[in-house]
């Protein structure tokens, strides 16, 4: 694989590709980025003019909600032109090549590319082909990275908690399939959370995880316990090709949030998922949006979060 550098060589953001390796100030800046857009969004103020004669085109080759949207909101929020690639409709279903893909659509003077692939390594292969100057954006490659959903995910443990260093935070589920968490892990661990803890039974836990500083839990009530954050991740059922789980059933009685645990949790503590929610399974369908529930927080920081990484990149090259 080419080697892509995220940072220019003064140190500016030009790719988003993974959260690994990118400096605390880094995050640190785009999360204060992106609570600025928020702040001027309370005073009514959400349309910026940054990124106009811009154009921003969203590839999404897997199914999105909250990405998909978001992404094409920020754009249009910072003035940018979107065009929004209709994947299944597109030549690729005859055939052409990601390679030529990005190369037709560059030749149409795109700036950033935002892009979802089910393939590990598609964001960065995209960012190692791409012309001078165009930015490459990851919405979420394989089971690598989803580097916008662990920004979004600190700034909503940040505003809750008011800090990230020094805190406890549980993910729970499938952590093999999980992009979102390894972003998750690598953003937490920059900003200095005291713990990182991962449950889940050992078929979701994938080979080597404790090299990324985290500790290893199949009791789910002693990963629990003292935790400031609990971020539940989805089955990605779509990625499990042979029988991870004895059953959906189980899986929610071993390891799901239920009335019960989330009793037991610290008064404090805030439970998140980066969506979408299989009910019923990872949390109980009436808490998805209870007393401890951060979720709605964490789509509505999707576009703030969003609109600071696009900003950090082709605003300030404006
Ligand atoms: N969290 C997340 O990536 O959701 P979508 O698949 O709906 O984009």
């Amino acid at each position: 694989m080419i080697a892509v550098s995220q940072l220019d060589a003064e140190g500016h953001l030009q790719h988003l590709l993974t959260l690994e390796g990118l400096p605390a100030a880094t995050l640190t800046d785009l999360l204060d980025h992106a609570d600025h857009y928020l702040d001027a969004g309370r005073q009514g103020d959400k349309k910026h003019s940054s990124l106009l004669g811009r154009t921003v085109i969203n590839l999404f080759f897997e199914a999105s909600t909250r990405t998909r949207t978001t992404f094409e909101l920020a754009a249009k929020r910072l003035s940018a032109d979107v065009l929004n690639l209709q994947v299944a409709a597109s030549s690729t279903s005859k055939g052409e090549t990601l390679f030529d893909t990005l190369k037709t659509l560059e030749a149409m003077q795109a700036d950033m590319f935002v892009i979802r692939h089910d393939a590990s390594g598609a964001a960065h292969f995209f960012a190692a082909h791409a012309a001078p100057g165009v930015a490459i954006l990851n919405a979420g490659d394989g089971r690598h990275a989803h580097p916008t959903q662990g920004l979004l995910d600190l700034l909503t443990v940040r505003q809750r908690m008011g800090r990230i260093a020094g805190l406890k935070v549980c993910l729970v589920g499938d952590i093999l399939h999980s992009r979102v968490a390894r972003s998750a892990i690598h953003g937490l661990r920059t900003l200095g959370a005291a713990e990182i803890r991962v449950a889940a039974p050992p078929t979701l836990i994938p080979a080597g995880i404790d090299a990324l500083g985290v500790q290893v839990f199949h009791d789910v009530d002693a990963a629990l316990s003292d935790v400031d954050v609990v971020m539940l991740l989805r089955l990605q059922k779509e990625r499990m090709l042979g029988a991870f789980l004895p059953s959906l059933g189980e899986f929610h009685r071993d390891y799901g949030l239920t009335h019960q645990r989330a009793a037991r949790l610290p008064e404090h503590a805030i439970v998140m998922h980066p969506g979408p929610i299989n009910r019923g399974v990872e949390i109980e369908g009436d808490m998805a949006y209870g007393a401890r529930s951060v979720i709605l927080e964490q789509v509505n920081n999707g576009i703030a979060v969003r609109m600071a990484v696009m900003d950090r990149i082709l605003g300030a090259r404006s």
